[in-house]
Order: C-alpha cells, then sequence, then structure tokens
C-alpha cells in the first residue's frame, strides 16, 4: 500500500503538526514527527522498568505503526508527545483530545471551570460540560438577593473564552453543552443555537446536546408528560409533554444540527465503573466521561488491516491484532507521559486509564472488500471487525494489567465483577478522526464517503480531491480516466448512477446522501455493539427530510441500542467543511 503523503496531508503537516522554532520555520520533517513521538512514548516505559533493549525495540515497533500510517494518535499527542514539559508552562503540552469537566452551582465553580477549559483549550484539547446543575433562570441567589439568569447566559461566557483563547493556539478547541432534559431550562437551551444558520452565530463554539433518560423515552413512547426537576433543591417545578420536547429538539435539528441527543441512562448503565456519575461527553460525542475524566484517543487505519490476495481483499487478522496490541500500549504510555493542564485530570486520568482506541477508513475498506455500505453484508462485517477490535483490545489491555497492574479504580468496576483484570476501565471508541483521516488518506472514522470528488475546506485553502481508494480500484481496473473523474465531480460527487461503469464498483461506493439515513443509524448501532464508550457519526439527511423523519431517526437509534445521535440536514448551514462542487 502507498506510503507517500498526500498533497493535502503534507499541507496540513506543514500547518500545524511540525515543529517551528521562535521565527517561525519549520524544523522537523514528517519522519522525524513520527520519532519524536514513538521516542517519547516508548522513553516512558523507563517508569515500569523496562530495560534500554526494551524501549528501542517498543520505540521501533511505534515508529513503524505511525510511519505506516497503520495507527495515528489524536492530535494533541501528534503535536506534544516526546517534547520535554515546561514547569513554567504546566499543561502546555497536554496530548488529550477529549475532556469532561464539571460546573458546579456557584459563581466560584463556573469561574473555575472557565479558566480550567482556558488551559485546556491553549492545548489543543476539547471540553465537554453538562450544564445541568446549575439553578434554572429566575431562580433565587441568596447571597446577593438577586435571580440567576440560568445556564444558557454562563454558556455564552465559555462561547467567549473560545474565541479568544483560540488565536494564540494551534487549533480551536471544540466544546460540548449538555443539558439534561428535565432541567427547567431544557427549553430555552433547546433553542440557543437556532439562530446560527451561519454556523458562526451564538455559541458557535459549542456542540449541544440533549441528555434523554429512560422516563424521558417512556414518556415519549406514551405521549405523556415528563418532570422538570429543579437541580439546587431537587423540587418539581414543572412538566412538559415528551413528544412537544422531542419535536422541538427535532425541528432545531433539521435547521441546524443542533441539538444532538445522548441517551444518558444507557450511557451510565454500560459503563464499566458504572457510578452514574456520567453526565456529558467531548465534544464530538464519542466519549462519555464523568467530571474531570479525560481520554486519549487513537486509530486503526482499517484500509491497511486488508491485505491483498488472488481472490481480492481479505482482512489480514494477524496485522490487525500486532497493531491494536501496540496500539493499546501506545495509549496506555500517553497516560503517563501527558502533561496535565490541571490535577483533577491528573489524578483522575491515572485511577480509571480510560482510552480510546478506534477505527478509521471503515468505507475504504467496505469498498475494497466490495460490500455496499448499506447491506446487510455490511452490518455483519461490522459486527465481525467490532468483536474482533474488542476482543483483542480488551486482550492487549489484560496484558498490559499483567506488566503494570490494574487501574486503580479496578475493584469498584464490573471488570472485578467479571471477574477479568484490566489495565484500563475503558479501551474502545470511535472518533470523527478530522485530521488524522486526511494525514492517514483514508475516509474519516466509519462514515461513508462525503463524496467521491470534492472540494475539501481547511485552514490552509480549498482544494479539489478524488477519493484516493476509488482512484487506486478505477486504476487496478484500467477503468481511470480523467473524463471520468470529471464527470463525477459534474454529478456532485456521485457514481453509483453513471451507469456505464461497472455494477460491482457502483455499488460499493456510496456517498453519504446516497446512503439511506436508516443505515446511516443501523451502520452506527451495529459498530456499537462491541465498542466500550461511544461512536462520533453523523447520520446525514437529504435537504428534502422532514422533521417528523429526523423524529424517528432518534425513536430507531434508542430501539438499536445506539449511545447518541447526531443528524445533519444537506445545505442546513451555510458554512458546510465539505462541499460537493456543484456543476453550475
Ligand atoms: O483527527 P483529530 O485527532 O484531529 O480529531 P478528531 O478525531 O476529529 O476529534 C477528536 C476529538 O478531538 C473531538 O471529539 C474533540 O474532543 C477534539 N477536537 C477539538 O476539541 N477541536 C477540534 N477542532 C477538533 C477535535
Amino acid at each position: 500500500m502507498e506510503l507517500e503523503w498526500s498533497e493535502t496531508a503534507l499541507r496540513v503537516l506543514e500547518q500545524r503538526y511540525l515543529l517551528r522554532d521562535e521565527n517561525g520555520n519549520i524544523v522537523e520533517t514528517p519522519e522525524q514527527l513520527m520519532h519524536r513521538v514513538a521516542h517519547g512514548l516508548a522513553q516512558i516505559e523507563t517508569v515500569w522498568g523496562a530495560t534500554s533493549e526494551q524501549i528501542s525495540s517498543v520505540e521501533q515497533d511505534f515508529f513503524d505503526i505511525l510511519w505506516k500510517r497503520d495507527f495515528l494518535p489524536n492530535t494533541p499527542t501528534l503535536f506534544h508527545a516526546g517534547l520535554p514539559k515546561d514547569p513554567k508552562y504546566r499543561g502546555r503540552r497536554f496530548m488529550s483530545a477529549c475532556i469532561v469537566l464539571p460546573i458546579e452551582d456557584s459563581i466560584d465553580g463556573i469561574f473555575k471551570t472557565l479558566w480550567d477549559a482556558a488551559k485546556i483549550m491553549q492545548a489543543g484539547g476539547g471540553v465537554g460540560y453538562a450544564f445541568s446543575r446549575l439553578r434554572p433562570k429566575g431562580s433565587l441567589v441568596k447571597s446577593s438577593g438577586g435571580k440567576s439568569s440560568g445556564p444558557v447566559s454562563f454558556m455564552h461566557i465559555y462561547d467567549v473564552m473560545v474565541d479568544v483563547v483560540a488565536q494564540g493556539g494551534k487549533r480551536r478547541g471544540a466544546q460540548m453543552g449538555v443539558l439534561n432534559v428535565h432541567h427547567p431550562d431544557i427549553l430555552e437551551f433547546i433553542d440557543a443555537k437556532k439562530e446560527n444558520t451561519s454556523g458562526q452565530g451564538p455559541l458557535h463554539n459549542f456542540n449541544i446536546s440533549v441528555a434523554v433518560t429512560e422516563e424521558f423515552v417512556q414518556a415519549y413512547k406514551e405521549d405523556t408528560t415528563f418532570k422538570l426537576v429543579a437541580p439546587h433543591t431537587g423540587e418539581v417545578v414543572g412538566e412538559l409533554n415528551a413528544r412537544e420536547v422531542m419535536h422541538k429538539i427535532a425541528e432545531n435539528a433539521w435547521r441546524t444540527g443542533d441539538p444532538g441527543i445522548i441517551f444518558i441512562d444507557r450511557i451510565n448503565q454500560l459503563d464499566y465503573l458504572d457510578d452514574g456519575r456520567i453526565e456529558a461527553t467531548n465534544p464530538c460525542g464519542e466519549q462519555p466521561l464523568p467530571p474531570y475524566g479525560s481520554c486519549n484517543l487513537g486509530s486503526i487505519n482499517l484500509k491497511h488491516m486488508l491485505k491483498k490476495t488472488d481472490s481480492g481483499y481479505q482482512w489480514d487478522w494477524e496485522k490487525f491484532q500486532r497493531t491494536i496490541r501496540l496500539a493499546v500500549r501506545f495509549l496506555d504510555n500517553v497516560i503517563e507521559a501527558n502533561d496535565y493542564p490541571i490535577p483533577e485530570l491528573e489524578d483522575y486520568a491515572k485511577k480509571a486509564r480510560r482510552i480510546g482506541l478506534g477505527v478509521m477508513g471503515w468505507a475504504d475498506a467496505l469498498s475494497l472488500l466490495g460490500i455496499p455500505y448499506d447491506s446487510e453484508e455490511a452490518l455483519e462485517e461490522a459486527r465481525k471487525v467490532g468483536a474482533f477490535l474488542k476482543e483483542k483490545s480488551h486482550l492487549a489491555s489484560q496484558e498490559l494489567a499483567q506488566e503494570r497492574g490494574v487501574f486503580e479504580f479496578y475493584d469498584q468496576s464490573k471488570w472485578k465483577e467479571l471477574g477479568i483484570p484490566m489495565r484500563n476501565a475503558a479501551v474502545t471508541t470511535i472518533a470523527p478522526t478530522g485530521t488524522l483521516s486526511i494525514l492517514a488518506n483514508v475516509n474519516s472514522g466509519i462514515e461513508p464517503y462525503f463524496a467521491l470528488a470534492f472540494e475539501r475546506k481547511i485552514t490552509a485553502g480549498t482544494f479539489h480531491e478524488v477519493q484516493p481508494t476509488l482512484l487506486d480500484v478505477l486504476k487496478e481496473r484500467e477503468l481511470y480516466s480523467e473524463e471520468l473523474v470529471q464527470r463525477i465531480i459534474e454529478n456532485e460527487g456521485k457514481l453509483r448512477d453513471l451507469e456505464d461503469l461497472p455494477e460491482d464498483i457502483r455499488n460499493a461506493f456510496p456517498t453519504a446522501m446516497e446512503v439511506a439515513p436508516e443505515w446511516h443509524v443501523r451502520m452506527q448501532a451495529a459498530w456499537q455493539e462491541n465498542i466500550d464508550s461511544s461512536i462520533s457519526k453523523t447520520v446525514n439527511l437529504p435537504y428534502q427530510s422532514t422533521v417528523e423523519d429526523i423524529e424517528n431517526i432518534y425513536l430507531l437509534a434508542y430501539e438499536l441500542g445506539t449511545k447518541s445521535i447526531t443528524v445533519y440536514r444537506d445545505k442546513s448551514l451555510e458554512l458546510q467543511v465539505l462541499n460537493v462542487p456543484s456543476t453550475s
């Protein structure tokens, strides 16, 4: 398989990842970057008594999977691994992409977390918060005799903070704001991004999600009301009709993509620590975490886990297992090597040792296997590959537990009940891999292709690209021509309806808009069966979809067992990261 970097990958590397000196000159090659990361994360094994021979062997293995892009850790790890910590600037070398901070119901609490979040943003991490503990708008503030302005008002302060802090950082950290559906301000929250159709309006530095409980879902099914509870007193202060609230969520998601939904009770029930403390997720939703939880993500490139045989592509299970084993070790090492901006994060990370190993290039792998994304066979394949990832990554964590000991909270975890010694409380997560997939030159996460020929808008500019796996296949089958690529671009990046192309290729390369919304949900659910944490996935809907279509998607997602659900209706925001070039 190809080892060169794509043009876009090189541009992204130069723009964001390669080290620069104080004059802004790049002082690192891509190869040196991967050596720096491999070296830093192998070196840390001295804390467990590794010899220098063992360390250099681990370093070589880490370098090999990074350099071949069989596995990549999340962006902050590529930024900071292998760099010396600077005691004057604690946390500047933070390597985790996912953090959840608590927001206590007091001015001290709200502004302490604002400060903590600013430190994390500076290092390129993303923060999720539940605003659910804040007293509702209009409640009495005893100390001043005034009235509280409510959770949504405080979210605006956090929003502005990101704008200001981001100017000094390498990437704009994203935020997730969650409110529990039983909070009395829930209607204001659901509408909080309603006017944000430009993607640049109020709360543009926030994704927002409603934390939906089992009680709410039952009320929805029975078409009855559910209670509103003031969090600071526990008093029931009102009730709302569940269907009306769900409809309002769907209406806003139809307009702008926000809010999403997280099934918070299910998340807590399925968590291996099972202490019911999870109230929020990280910004893109794949990582539910308790207060002060953080997680280091990493993704295996599934396209590279295939081997070519005389009868076509097949999974290279041996290579896959070897990569999983190294990746788990790598991510556990990140917890130790990390430079935490605030002590609470270090404390929790080292006690729970949550890591998030996931995948990218799922669409590419399916295409090479000749399986349409929207087919029962693809769901079966997702279950098979997911089960393998789960089994082998859990095994790798158990091996580490033998070497290094179990995580500190082990005795209070479900792992103990199951009698399985583990190094990490949770092991698998499927991240969006927005930038990583560009570096690896594959499609992001478990998403279908957005388009097979498209325009990509990134900080560095706008570029036209042809999907690399399609190019491989067209060239292999001697079908490639400039004229064909042009036709695909003119056909809004799609090829299923180009009838002169062989049927197997047309079937194996559907785009997100050609995949019916139900198949998006079914694919997310099929993967979720084997993933410890959650999955970042957007259900793409055609422009003509209705609010009712979205409500049905929510219900389907719940019934199929997903932990969260996010929809995006085509063209509903004026600013789309990826644009299918128009034919006009
Ligand atoms: O590909 P990369 O490692 O850069 O990131 P991703 O997989 O697209 O996103 C993983 C997580 O990083 C997100 O869920 C956020 O928690 C965080 N993130 C962020 O805070 N700000 C961004 N601009 C992108 C990602």
